[in-house]
């Protein structure tokens, strides 16, 4: 008989969106890379639910009988927002703060797996909280992956990515589901959201390393995920629609310059990426001073997630030339592999 966990410890990588964020909500393909900075998540048996992480600063504590109030609030509340198109009230309870979105995640996990007794949380993150690498998808799908292995639910990956996307919609509104497809299956993917969404491992056609990309933090956007999708929401359709569009044909094409290492192509589809993202109003002028730098040596650069600040993804063909620039400009390169492994037991 196997033997019943009394604690465990899970991990779930960030994500990088080498293209299609934003497209991707429209139905568009987007193409996301597991990154080598995860987010790891002890879980102990308990009565009661205890968060805590020495990332978040504080910690939180509630007796189990508040997990079903709390989601059958924040589901009345998402419903309202659908309905009337404006999340705000349910983000001021879902996203302020990452430890929210870490109670969101634990409460509607053991909602999901019928639980009958709580959970202590001890989050580490290595991934930074609102830069667009997905840090709240990866902590939802460690702690769904931790509550599965204490409990001995054996959820598979295809349960464990549905749930984290429930998570998702209560801390973004309406994404895509991209994010949390990318830190639990890992490695490249090609993702299309759809009924049902499609998840496609690029493993075949790109049996490769991805080397000579770095990731750069810029001042991080005052704004949530779900505030910006809105925001592009919100543009003249003509308009939105004609870059949704183009982003879409350039993802398409970038699978093609993948699968033939066609180095020089992709530089150009980057670039023409982040210059559709900027049009369509979530680049900031950081961003875009940046991506003009690094445009200057010949390599290419755009934003990733949602924008409005965060990680900017460069691309250079000679990885230390690019490194001096931007280090020259005052920033400090983060080298992380991209296509790693997905949520895994530590
Ligand atoms: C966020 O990381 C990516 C967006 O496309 C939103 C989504 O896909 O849900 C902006």
């Amino acid at each position: 008989m196997k033997k019943s966990n009394v604690s465990v410890k899970v991990s779930s990588p960030g994500k990088v969106h080498l293209i299609g964020e934003h497209s991707v909500v429209y139905g568009e393909p987007a193409i996301i890379a597991a990154i080598g900075k995860r987010c790891y998540v002890e879980a102990e048996k308990d009565d009661a639910v205890t968060i805590t992480s020495q990332n978040f600063g504080k910690s939180l504590s509630f007796v189990f009988d508040e997990v079903k109030a709390f989601n059958g609030k924040i589901t009345e509340l998402w419903n309202e927002a659908y309905k009337n198109q404006n999340f705000s009230n349910l983000f001021s309870i879902t996203r302020n703060d990452p430890i929210n979105y870490a109670k969101v995640a634990v409460c509607i996990a053991l909602e999901k797996m019928k639980m009958r007794g709580g959970v202590s949380l001890n989050i580490n993150s290595e991934i930074p909280f609102g830069a667009g690498l997905g840090s709240g998808a990866a902590l939802a799908v460690a702690t769904i992956k931790a509550l599965s292995e204490l409990y001995d639910k054996n959820l598979s990956t295809e349960k464990i990515n549905n749930i984290a996307f429930e998570v998702e919609k209560f801390a973004h509104g309406t994404p895509s589901g991209g994010d949390n497809s990318a830190s639990c299956y890992g490695g490249l993917i090609w993702f299309e959201k759809g009924n049902p969404n499609k998840i496609k491992s690029l493993k075949k056609e790109v049996p490769y390393e991805l080397n000579n990309f770095v990731l750069i933090e810029t001042k991080k956007s005052g704004r949530t995920t779900g505030e910006l999708v809105q925001l592009v929401r919100s543009l003249k359709e003509d308009y939105r629609n004609k870059r949704i569009k183009a982003i879409g044909k350039l993802t398409y094409e970038m699978l093609e310059v993948l699968k033939n290492k066609g180095f020089i192509k992709m530089k150009e589809i980057i670039n023409e990426a982040q210059k559709n993202l900027a049009e369509l109003g979530v680049s900031i002028p950081e961003i875009d001073e940046i991506c003009s730098s690094v445009r200057k040596i010949d390599g290419a650069a755009k934003l990733c997630g949602a924008g409005g600040g965060g990680v900017v993804l460069c691309y250079h063909k000679n990885k230390a030339k690019l490194m001096e620039t931007l280090k020259d400009l005052g920033y400090r390169p983060i080298e992380a592999e991209l296509g790693v492994e997905g949520v895994r037991i530590e």
